[in-house]
C-alpha cells in the first residue's frame, strides 16, 4: 500500500516549487500535479482545516513564497448545486490560479481579445476554450489570462484554489462579454463576488 500523500507534504512541496523556479508556467503546472496527487489521497476532504458546512476554508497562506511576490494561498471550497450564471470572466492580474475538483465539477472558459485587421474595429472578447473539470482533475489560468468559473448545477461541488497572492491586495480586472469593456477592482469587493 503507498503511504498517504499528507497536506503537510503538498504544502512542503508546493513551498519547494516556488523555490525552485521562477516561472509562473513552471510553477503553476507543477502544483496542479502536486494537488491532483492530493485529490488521490482525499484531500482537502481530509484536512482539519476543512469542513461540512457550504463556504471557503482557508488551508494555507504562506508568508515569504509567492508570485511575483510573497503570500501564495490554499482555498477551499464546498459549494452547493449552483445556479447557470451570467459569465464574469475576470482575470488575477500579475497573479496565477491553479483550480481543482475533488468532488463535483466546475466548468472553466478561456478568453482572449480578438483583433480585426480593420483598425478602426475594437477588438472582441471571445471564449477560445471550454474545460469540464471532473474529480481529480486541476487546471490553471496564468498572470492576465481571463476565465470564467461555473459551478455544477446539479450536485455539491468541492474544488481547490491555490492563489499565487493574496487577491484581496491584488488589482485586477472584470470584462463583459457581449461589450468586451473590462474595469479593474481589488480588495473588498473581490471578497464579495466570484472568484
Ligand atoms: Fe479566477
Amino acid at each position: 500500500m503507498s503511504t498517504a500523500y499528507t497536506e503537510q507534504q503538498l504544502i512542503k512541496d508546493i513551498r519547494s516549487v516556488f523555490q525552485n523556479s521562477l516561472d509562473p508556467r513552471e510553477q503553476a503546472h507543477s502544483i496542479a500535479q502536486i494537488i491532483e496527487r492530493g485529490f488521490d489521497s482525499g484531500w482537502p476532504l481530509n484536512s482539519a482545516k476543512f469542513g461540512e458546512e457550504n463556504g471557503t476554508y482557508e488551508i494555507y497562506k504562506d508568508k515569504e513564497l509567492g508570485h511575483p511576490s510573497a503570500g501564495f494561498m490554499i482555498l477551499a471550497y464546498r459549494q452547493p448545486a449552483s445556479k447557470k450564471t451570467t459569465p464574469s470572466p475576470h482575470d488575477h492580474g500579475p497573479c496565477f490560479v491553479v483550480y481543482g475538483v475533488q468532488k463535483g465539477s466546475n466548468i472553466q472558459t478561456r478568453y482572449t481579445y480578438s483583433y480585426s485587421d480593420d483598425r478602426s474595429e475594437m477588438p472582441s472578447l471571445r471564449p477560445t476554450q471550454i474545460i469540464e473539470q471532473l474529480p481529480g482533475h486541476a487546471h490553471y489560468f496564468l498572470p492576465g489570462e481571463i476565465h470564467s468559473t461555473q459551478g455544477s448545477t446539479e450536485i455539491e461541488t468541492i474544488y481547490v484554489r491555490i492563489t499565487s497572492m493574496d487577491l484581496t491586495n491584488i488589482t485586477r480586472h472584470r470584462y463583459d462579454v457581449k461589450s468586451g469593456r473590462s474595469r479593474s477592482f481589488s480588495a473588498h469587493d473581490a471578497r464579495t463576488t466570484r472568484k
